[in-house]
């Protein structure tokens, strides 16, 4: 049994310390957002928050999470829609969307870090994989929820 904390939420997981987060969080505590791509923290689809920084959590042992904050694309807005979904929508970003809750949650903790990022920030910071070829609208996305974050309406 592990204890992990999700969302704000304490979760008992009847599930081994090795066990991959993404799929504790898929399979055993039915949190869906975070994707499953390649399985081997490269494509990013994968992304949640660990204290706030962006983790590939097909690759991180769910025991190494214990103690932690993992937050998901469910509980990034604490319940409306974050400043980064809501610039997604007004740029319309997404087309079969898969890959997008990956991206988002990369988005966010670049924008904690770095609240007017350059397109190279971007590019450096958002290395998933989009097989749809978002890449520019999620530019564009990503321009627009610095704007949002820094007042603009
Ligand atoms: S599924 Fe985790 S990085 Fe691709
Ligand atoms: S929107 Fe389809 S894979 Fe990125």
């Amino acid at each position: 049994m592990i204890q992990l904390t999700v969302n704000g939420q304490k979760r008992d997981v009847d599930a081994p310390a090795d066990k991959p987060l993404l799929w504790v969080l898929r399979e055993d505590l039915n949190i869906v957002g975070p994707k499953f791509g390649c399985g081997v923290a490269s494509c990013g689809a994968c992304t949640v928050h660990v204290d706030g920084k962006p983790v590939r959590s097909c690759s991180l042992p769910a025991g190494e999470a214990v103690g932690t904050s993992v937050v998901t694309i469910e509980g990034l807005g604490e319940g409306r829609l974050h400043a980064v979904q809501q610039a997604w929508i007004e740029a319309q970003a997404p087309q079969c969307g898969y890959c997008q809750p990956g991206f988002i949650m990369a988005a966010a903790a670049l924008l904690t870090a770095k609240p007017k990022p350059t397109d190279q920030d971007i590019d450096d910071a958002l290395n998933n994989i989009c097989r749809c070829g978002t890449y520019s609208a999620i530019r564009r996305a990503v321009h627009r929820a610095a704007a949002i974050l820094g007042g603009a309406t």
